[in-house]
């Protein structure tokens, strides 16, 4: 590809997704975007690309698609689901008294199986949460891993990645080689194509939000953007967990650190005192 086309590409990426690509990324560019290129029969990547700047949605959709790491993992880095589990949630039932409502997103969900960690999290505890209304919303820019999260369907490889073998057995049931995700931790989780860099509001507001890992690839500007737009979905004592190699500090004023080791942040509401964030560690 030449150097030309692949400044046009990484524009047009980080335009519609946010996704840095540097002139070392090169490699990646093609490497991801060859299996469309076979796919949809055409030349090469420089082809692809020009057609999709040309304005072809679909493959403008496909590049994009093509162009996120989706690598992940169930209870990935583990400690903030053991927070999430033993932190916020008693904060929550404590705070909005016998019934009440909660939502939870995870930002970049990617094959589903952050949100569906959160949720066999939450059902591990249901009986403490009598008639709530709970939701965990997962939403993804990319077309693909929404679909994939959307089935529930996991390999051995997947389920081996972080799921301890008592919940496999008590979440999941095997079919052939394949680990089928229970209908009633499915359908506690909506997942929808979205794009961070769009307008979140139509999500509705939540008491946490996973972004894990997702920013690390963006710019400065786009990571203060959507930290900002973050900072509006969630509820004043709401909760936002990064990636553990992620930061907020020195990027945005509207959180601030309770634990940055496991990526742990509070809404920073000026007139609120940081004790009442729901991920503030409390005597109950
Ligand atoms: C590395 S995965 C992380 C998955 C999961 N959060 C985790 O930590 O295991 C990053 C995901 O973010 C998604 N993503 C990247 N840019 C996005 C954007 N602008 N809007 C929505 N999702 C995006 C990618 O498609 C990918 O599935």
């Amino acid at each position: 590809m030449s150097p030309e086309d692949f400044e046009a590409a990484a524009r047009f990426v980080k335009d519609r997704s946010g996704l840095v690509l540097t002139r070392d990324k090169t490699y990646l560019l093609e490497n991801r975007l060859m299996p469309v290129v076979r796919e949809l029969r055409l030349k090469s990547a420089s082809e692809l690309i020009g057609a999709a700047i040309a304005g072809d949605m679909t493959l403008q959709t496909a590049v994009i698609d093509a162009m996120m790491a989706k690598d992940t993992a169930f209870f990935r880095d583990w400690k903030p689901f053991v927070h999430f589990r033993t932190v916020v949630l008693p904060n929550i039932r404590v705070s909005r008294g016998m019934k009440g409502r909660f939502r939870i997103l995870s930002a970049g969900v990617s094959t589903g199986q952050e949100a569906h960690s959160v949720a066999m999290t939450i059902r591990d505890v249901l009986p403490s949460f009598p008639g709530w209304e709970i939701e965990v919303v997962g939403i993804d820019i990319a077309a693909s891993a929404i679909a994939s999260a959307t089935k529930g369907v996991y390999s051995q490889f997947d389920v081996q990645r972080g799921l301890p073998i008592r919940t496999l057995l008590h979440y999941f049931t095997k079919q052939d080689d394949a680990w089928i995700l229970n209908a009633g931790v499915r359908d506690m989780v909506k997942l929808q194509t979205w794009n961070l860099l769009d307008d979140l509001f139509p999500l509705g507001r939540f008491n946490a939000i996973f972004c894990r890992n997702v920013l690390v690839y963006l710019d400065l500007k786009t990571k203060l953007d959507v930290l900002q737009k973050l900072a509006r979905l969630l509820v004043d004592d709401g909760v936002l967990y990064l990636g553990t190699n992620e930061t907020v500090t020195g990027v945005s004023s509207n959180f601030r650190a309770v634990d940055p080791e496991l990526g742990i942040y509070a809404v920073h509401r000026a007139d609120r005192p940081s004790s009442l964030s729901l991920a503030a560690k409390v005597d109950i």
